[in-house]
């Protein structure tokens, strides 16, 4: 049996920032990822992370959390912004001090890029390929740390003795077999759930395992109905052209030419925030002012020197897969699911209800986006939260030892079965079939506008998928290197958590943040200024609703 005090699941920014901590605090920590770390989705991220360093002009960890509360559309608990907003500019450092290369300003400083609903130039950036720098440079320190990595090793289960957590079990993607880690203490960093839409910047591993796993072992998620969409991303695959780009000075254009923002936030424009901007392009093209199903982002005025340095990235995504050079040519973009807001619910040091049980980054619901995230605001909470339950959970072993909980061999042998069982399934139907027709279901249903007939279609779509998800039929019946399998098991948490979003969608009669209803169009704050709690009750989603935590910015009307 592998053993360990603290098992982080999950290797992107959050997790390897959480493991990092781990280690330094003197506890056994291991990494268990189904990827190699510096392929996580975290890699992917681009304009850049958010932190008040004041560099371009003034700006305070205050004015971040105000942005941040009302950018949240006020569903955002203020104590966490806070805590996020105060210690991010330590943490830029600190990662400068690990060795990341940040873009400089002429006069030397970390240089800082406007954000949209940003109140300064806020967002610290290396050119637009931000996340992969910060990965390689925390793979680096899980590597001068000697932290152990189980590579492609994919989680089944969370085992939870007598209400502790006792560890979990996993497959070896690479050999094949199931593995019970034992660990007092497992911080999940799985990241997000993008996959479960059609059209999405996520990468395809972001199928919401982390919040499923939480979810089957008693967990609530929390605000699962606020899905992102991304403004900007390629309507052939749906890649994200980073917001860096109205950042650098971009516009967005209808077919006509107008720079149709000016309607919707004329102060702030293409710099609204992310829900305002989506919603703005989701009306033009349906109203037949945009371009084969887009809208045009126009960099060609910021000439090629700025493009060449600051968005360098950006223009070969734009050149290979639009087939268009921005220094010459506007950009087809569209919404995008892009990040969820929701996740596994948990206090300010990643803690949930299962003592010993951890959440940190996308999988994590804080809650410091509340209804809508800030752009850049993501990378800062993996780093800022991951870094946090690493070093709650590493406390937690110095003070309490072993728990004593463990996992009985009979766990193990009846996730064995579990997982035999779908391995060796040899009828029903392929799970990317499915997988398929919840993506486009989602999208069409449960997108950027909602309305409550549309949701309950979407409900029922979504119960039909996990009734016919019982009966999976699996081609490849090996055990080594077996996708097969993984989409199977992934199609689960995905279907799982679309019910736990569609399920919360409905009932919400509101528009805030990223829930937009055409059936409820105003904000209601009498009614709905609350969070919503998905509980597993036998394997049905059942709400519950706490109240956000306010400190200081009670709700008031938003306009950029
Ligand atoms: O547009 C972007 O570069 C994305 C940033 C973010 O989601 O924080």
């Amino acid at each position: 049996m592998i053993r360990h005090d603290v098992v982080v699941l999950g290797a992107g920014l959050a997790g390897m920032r959480a493991a990092i901590e781990a280690k330094r605090a003197g506890v056994d920590v291991a990494v268990i990822s189904k990827l190699h770390p510096t392929r996580s989705h975290s890699g992917a991220a681009e304009g850049g992370i958010n932190a008040a360093l004041g560099n371009a002009t003034e700006d305070s960890p205050e004015s971040h959390a105000f942005d941040t509360v009302k950018g949240s559309d006020y569903l955002g608990d203020q104590d966490a912004i806070e805590i996020m907003c105060r210690e991010a500019p330590d943490d830029i450092y600190e990662l400068e001090h690990m060795g990341a290369i940040f873009t400089r300003s002429a006069d030397g400083k970390l240089a800082q890029r406007p954000f949209g609903a940003a109140g300064a130039p806020r967002t610290i950036y290396s050119a637009d390929i931000t996340g992969h720098v910060l990965i390689h440079v925390l793979y680096e320190q899980l590597i001068k740390y000697d932290i152990k990595v189980y590579e492609e090793f994919f989680a089944t289960k969370l085992v939870i003795d007598e209400g502790q957590c006792a560890g979990l079990i996993a497959w070896d993607t690479q050999k094949g077999g199931l593995h019970a880690i034992e660990a007092n203490h497992v911080i999940l960093a799985t990241g997000g759930v993008g996959r479960m839409y059609y059209g999405t910047t996520n990468a395809y591993a972001c199928t919401g395992d982390g919040m499923s796993l939480a979810w089957n072992a008693g967990v609530p998620l929390k605000d699962m109905e606020f899905m992102q969409f991304h403004p900007t991303t390629l309507k052939s695959n749906g890649v994200l052209i980073t917001e860096g780009c109205r950042g650098e000075g971009g516009y967005l254009r209808n077919k006509d030419g107008e720079r149709f923002m000016k309607h919707d936030a004329p102060n702030a424009m293409e710099l609204a925030s992310r829900d305002v901007v989506s919603r703005a392009e989701w009306r033009e093209i349906a109203d037949g002012r945009g371009v084969d199903g887009c809208v045009l982002l126009d960099l060609t005025h910021l000439g090629w020197k700025k493009i060449k340095s600051r968005l360098p990235g950006s223009r070969e995504l734009a050149m290979d897969y639009a087939g268009v050079d921005p220094i010459e040519q506007p950009i087809p973009v569209r919404p995008g699911a892009h990040y969820h807001m929701g996740g596994v619910d948990c206090d300010v040091w990643g803690e949930t209800i299962v003592p010993g049980l951890w959440a940190a980054g996308e999988v994590a619901c804080v809650s410091v986006h509340g209804a809508n995230r800030l752009g850049g605001n993501s990378l800062m909470e993996t780093i800022v939260f991951g870094r946090r339950a690493g070093q709650a959970a590493a406390e937690r072993v110095h003070a309490q030892g072993d728990t004593g909980a463990r996992i009985e061999p009979a766990a193990l042998a009846d996730e064995d079965r579990r997982i035999a069982g779908i391995l060796n399934n040899s009828e029903g139907e392929r799970p990317g079939v499915i997988r398929e027709e919840l993506a486009k279901t989602m999208y069409d249903k449960a997108g950027v506008y909602r309305t409550g007939d549309v949701l309950t279609e979407c409900q029922d779509k979504v119960h039909e998928l996990r009734e016919r998800a019982r009966n999976l039929r699996i081609d490849d019946h090996g055990s080594v290197f077996n996708t097969d399998l993984t989409t199977a098991l992934e199609l689960h948490s995905l279907l799982e958590c679309a019910d736990c979003l569609v399920t919360s969608a409905i009932p919400r009669t509101e528009s805030r943040g990223a829930h937009s209803r055409l059936d409820y169009t105003v904000r209601d704050d009498d009614h709905w200024l609350k969070h919503t709690l998905n509980w597993n009750d036998g394997g049905q989603v059942r709400l519950d609703y706490r109240p956000v935590t306010i400190t200081k910015h009670q709700p008031l009307a938003r306009s950029y």
